[in-house]
């Protein structure tokens, strides 16, 4: 059957109502790379802001590879997931490396690129270079799940292949970026999550999930992602004007990032436990000399419990050399997570000055 109609319907709207975003006044494949990766991130809205300060920061993908990776991600910091900061320089060196400083126009060349999946092949792909290559994100399964009233799970093997397989036969060959644009900004403005505007909706009138009153019920997931609660002790020593802060090296989240020595533990830990966990840990004498939180932090698939010792070493201690005492006003040179940059930002707005 066919599904003209489709591409049909939505390109018209997509002329009409698209919103008028910075990224979508080019086809330059650094400046689109930037966007895609951040709006995987990130809405719209705040997504705008810091694809600004990319582009004024680093204006070519070279700019960027020769970027010291504290500095990206600093620039990151506050969209979470820093992985994604780390594999854009990766990526940025990887074009000057392998293919002289210019985006492969390459479906395949592209995904070869650090941190480049499908998804994002496809939207460099066909924004940038005119591949015919469907783009399958979030928006794209909850417009398809529902114009086609589609029930497989959008989370297991074979609804993603039959996604996929969907999303391609519809495609407008002729304007493949346009097309897959116009899916997505369908998603993200009228085919919502929860409330969606069906009455200013191109394919409302052909739309099955309508018909059969299941839009809530798409598009359906198999399995609920599981959450894990973390507990985070984290230690706030001050001295001489500053503030002991150390480095996240494992591979675990934040990684790379600067914070407050950690003490993770399996449950919420009392004062009592902690001073003899310090004790344990580093010798006697140190003291707990305030607690705050806990504060909590909602990640993708954790939940950080974090709580804030405030500890007094005793003199003379020598302290682990991965932790070091940073001035006040230097903390904002280091690269925080959002946690972290919370609460020293509380702790700062809170000193004297
Ligand atoms: N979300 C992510 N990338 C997008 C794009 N290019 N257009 C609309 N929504 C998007």
């Amino acid at each position: 059957m066919s599904t003209a109609w489709f591409t049909k319907a939505l390109l018209p709207w997509y002329a009409e109502h698209r919103r008028p975003l910075p990224w979508r006044q080019t086809r330059d494949p650094y400046r689109i790379w930037l966007s895609e990766v951040i709006l995987q991130q990130t809405r719209v809205d705040q997504g705008m802001a810091y694809w600004h300060r990319f582009v004024e920061r680093y204006p070519t993908v070279a700019q960027l590879a020769a970027a010291p990776e504290d500095d990206v991600l600093r620039l990151w910091q506050g969209l979470g997931y820093y992985s994604r900061a780390r594999n854009l320089r990766s990526a940025a060196l990887q074009v000057v490396k392998d293919h002289g400083g210019e985006f492969p126009a390459g479906y395949d060349q592209l995904k070869g690129l650090k941190g480049v999946g499908e998804y994002t092949a496809a939207a460099i792909g066909s924004i940038s270079f005119g591949l015919v290559e469907p783009v399958v994100d979030g928006n794209v399964y909850r417009v398809l799940a529902r114009v086609f009233g589609i029930g497989t799970p959008i989370d297991s093997t074979a609804g993603r292949k039959e996604f996929r397989a969907l999303a391609a036969t519809l495609m407008d060959p002729k304007q493949p970026g346009d097309h897959n644009q116009a899916v997505m900004e369908l998603g993200a403005t009228v085919c919502t999550p929860k409330k969606p505007l069906c009455g200013k909706c191109p394919l409302a009138g052909k739309c099955i999930a309508r018909k059969t009153d299941r839009i809530a019920e798409l598009p359906y997931k198999a399995e609920k992602t599981k959450t894990r609660t973390r507990d985070f002790n984290y230690l706030h020593i001050e001295g001489k004007g500053g503030i002991v802060l150390t480095q996240r090296t494992s591979k675990d989240i934040w990684q790379g990032l600067w914070e407050l020595p950690l003490i993770e533990t399996e449950k919420a830990t009392k004062p009592k436990r902690m001073a003899a966990e310090l004790e344990q840990r580093y010798g006697p004498g140190w003291k707990v000399t305030g607690i705050h939180g806990p504060v909590k932090q909602v990640l993708s698939h954790q939940v950080i419990q974090a709580v804030f010792w405030k500890v007094t070493v005793p003199k003379g201690t020598s302290l682990p050399k991965e932790w070091v005492l940073v001035k006040w006003e230097a903390v904002d040179r280091y690269g925080l997570h959002r946690l972290m940059e919370r609460y020293l930002g509380d702790q700062l707005t809170g000193r004297p000055a």
